[in-house]
């Protein structure tokens, strides 16, 4: 059974709660902040997360809130974002391009009793031992792998991503046996109903999805996602 982080980028702002009503049965909430800097693109921050958890809280609803900061110098804001109410925070390999300051960051995360995500973009390529590194000493909750160059919403899978998932997986599986842990695989950008069983398949254990669940009825396409992994 895999989980479901619905991603709210491609949500209608004007009225973020009656969006966030109609994902309600999602497992998880997206939220990707972007500076301008780390991607082109700009989004939100702060009001938004704040926001978010609010409109949780008031319809009392158990979503975890999974913010993905895709901006330069991210452990200056880990503190701010676990005051906004993040379950989750998600940063860049690509922020410091050094592992030992990610396992520093990925540490700081969970100081904060939540849990830490690092994403790594799609041309990146770690070596094993050191990613084994990273994920033993780090012991990060997820990894995110992204399936698009990180900026923007409604992008094409790019497919040598399903070759990586693959790899990782192996990688990933090694360190949680070896060390007793339970890391998880996400993959977001560029997930669609077409490609999502491979993706599945090739390892990820939380789905991000944005634009393919906001094309139609949200709801009805999250119970569409949940009926064909509850199958496996
Ligand atoms: C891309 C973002 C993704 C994006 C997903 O930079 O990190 O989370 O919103 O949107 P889709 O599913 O449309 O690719
Ligand atoms: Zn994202």
């Amino acid at each position: 059974m895999s989980i479901i982080s619905t991603s709210i980028l491609s949500a209608n702002f004007a009225n973020l709660k009656d969006e966030i009503k109609r994902i309600k049965n999602t497992d998880m909430i997206h939220i990707d902040v972007m500076d301008g800097i780390f991607v082109p693109n700009l989004t939100f921050g702060q009001v938004i997360v704040k926001t978010t958890r609010n409109i949780l809280t008031d319809l009392n609803l158990k979503i975890l809130s999974d913010v993905h900061l895709m901006i330069v110098n991210p452990h200056n804001h880990i503190k701010e974002f676990y005051g906004l109410g993040a379950d989750i925070i998600t940063f860049h390999y690509e922020a410091y391009r050094n592992i030992e300051k990610c396992i520093d960051v990925i540490k700081d995360i969970k100081n904060f009793g939540i849990k830490a995500g690092l994403a790594i973009n799609p041309e990146t390529f770690l070596p094993k031992e050191e990613l084994k590194t990273l994920l033993t000493e780090g012991k990060p909750d997820i990894l995110l792998i992204m399936g698009v160059h990180p900026g923007y919403s409604g992008q094409k899978f790019i497919d040598e991503v399903f070759k990586k998932i693959k790899n990782i997986k192996k990688a990933v599986d090694e360190c949680n046996s070896d060390k007793n842990l339970d890391i998880k695989i996400a993959v977001d950008g560029g997930v669609k109903f077409w490609n999502v069983d491979k993706i599945i398949e090739n390892g990820a254990d939380i789905i991000v999805m944005g634009s393919e669940i906001f094309e139609g009825d949200p709801g009805k396409n999250i119970i569409k996602l949940k009926n064909k992994f509850c199958k496996k």
